[in-house]
């Protein structure tokens, strides 16, 4: 566990109410955050901040963006939540308008990004039962080495990190791990008649920003296309402009087989997971066999609506990837000692820090915090630099300025 500043004030109420009554299932960094806006989030005691994580890529359209909070509040007021035992005035036009946006069949509507998952898992089984002809229960999902999908008992079956995996057995049966960016392993693993799925995140978000060779992607869907296998796209991280195209796989011109969206479909203000498929996929699930309470609820569907709309409306795919370029080529100009590695596609980066202390990322951070960037490791020493996708290329450069002067600040500090 990293060591923690000394931390004293109304810091240490909150700090203190979180560490007795929360389950330690997280390490954040030492700071309360209580007010947000586009790029920029505050502390409790009113200090401003450069977000360099988004919630995760939750936040691309920026914190609190007027336009989303308008269809929140507005929808809050009207109705919430029907549940799907009756219909609700948004569910269907929502689905229009999202199958519309991604060029698919269907969608199917759910919360969590997690769930989203497990909703393509489903569906994908079931194809390969009702179409594909796989005997009962022998169907197989191929998954990548250092994936995250997220955190249920299912998907932590076929995690390689043990920290998700060890001691949560027994695990779900089904699921073949391959190298990620290995298109030999992916081709004799298809040799398998009975793999009915292969699932995987264009860029490994979570694994610290791995970027797979030009040509993986493309290669992956013929190569599954080939033995009748779905190519299952996990773009909850990825999606929605993160990486400077609406989706990452449009930077190889594939179209996945299933869709898994969540994330930034709510820009950040509730749980709003999506799958979208083609009516050969997706009818194979019937009436009663699949759902969820919230799943496609009106408050989610408008947000939704409106979240997609303003990516589109405010270029945040364009921008992402211009301000994406800019701050990796100011990255790269730096040319700091402790950065070994700097990587990723429009504003999804990550840096690898390369200092004789293992602690050095977090410590980084940490300095970071200080001079008014937050930014949170992932495995050890990767650094991910992820702002919302609003942020100006001004912007881009008074982060640099504090990420150089924190490197600088980094060394004074071990
Ligand atoms: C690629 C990917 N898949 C799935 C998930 C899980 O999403 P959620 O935390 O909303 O369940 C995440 C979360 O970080 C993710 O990055």
């Amino acid at each position: 566990m990293h060591a923690l500043p000394a931390i004293s004030g109304k810091n240490k109420y909150y700090f203190d109410l979180e560490e007795k009554h929360g389950a330690h299932n997280y390490h954040p960094l030492p700071v309360v955050l209580s007010k947000g806006e586009g790029v920029y989030v505050w502390d409790i005691e009113g200090k401003k901040y450069y977000d360099f994580l988004s919630g995760y890529s939750a936040v691309n359209q920026g914190h609190c963006h007027p336009k989303i909070i308008g269809s929140l509040i507005e929808q809050a007021q009207k109705l919430t939540l029907t549940s799907r035992a009756f219909h609700n005035d948004l569910l269907g036009e929502y689905e229009q308008f999202i199958t519309n946006y991604f060029g698919y069949d269907k969608v199917l509507p759910m919360n969590t990004g997690v769930e989203a998952v497990e909703t393509a898992i489903k569906l994908c089984r079931r194809w390969g039962y009702a179409v594909k002809g796989v005997a009962e229960n022998k169907a197989k999902i191929i998954v990548c080495e250092n994936n995250f999908h997220g955190r249920t008992s299912t998907v932590i079956s076929f995690s390689s990190d043990p920290a998700s995996y060890k001691n949560f057995g027994p695990y779900m049966p089904g699921f073949e791990i391959i190298p990620y960016n290995d298109l030999g392993a992916l081709s004799a693993a298809l040799q398998d008649k009975n793999v009915a799925g292969f699932l995987v995140e264009p860029i490994q978000g979570e694994a610290g920003v791995i970027v797979p060779d030009e040509g993986y992607l493309s290669k992956a869907k013929q190569y599954c296309e080939d033995a009748s296998v779905l190519f299952i796209a996990d773009e909850i991280q990825t999606g929605l402009c993160r990486t400077g195209k609406m989706l990452a796989c449009d930077h190889e011109n594939v179209r996945p087989d299933i869709l898994i969206l969540g994330k930034a479909l709510s820009g950040g203000t509730l749980p709003v997971s999506a799958v979208l498929a083609d009516d050969q996929v997706m009818l194979a699930i019937k009436a009663g066999e699949h759902g969820s309470t919230f799943g496609g609820n009106p408050l989610a569907c408008k947000v939704a609506i409106t979240a997609l709309t303003v990516l589109k409306e405010e270029n945040m795919m364009e921008n992402a990837h211009a301000t994406g370029m800019a701050l990796r080529e100011k990255l790269r100009e730096m040319n700091s000692p402790y950065i070994s590695a700097i990587r990723g596609k429009g504003l999804l980066n990550a840096i690898v820090i390369d200092h004789k202390s293992p602690e050095a990322a977090w410590e980084l951070c940490l300095v970071l915090k200080e001079n008014g960037l937050l930014a949170k490791p992932t495995h050890g020493d990767k650094i991910r630099l992820a702002p919302p996708l609003c942020i100006t290329k001004t912007q881009i450069g008074e982060c640099i300025r504090i990420i150089e002067k924190s490197l600088t600040g980094l060394n004074q500090s071990m």
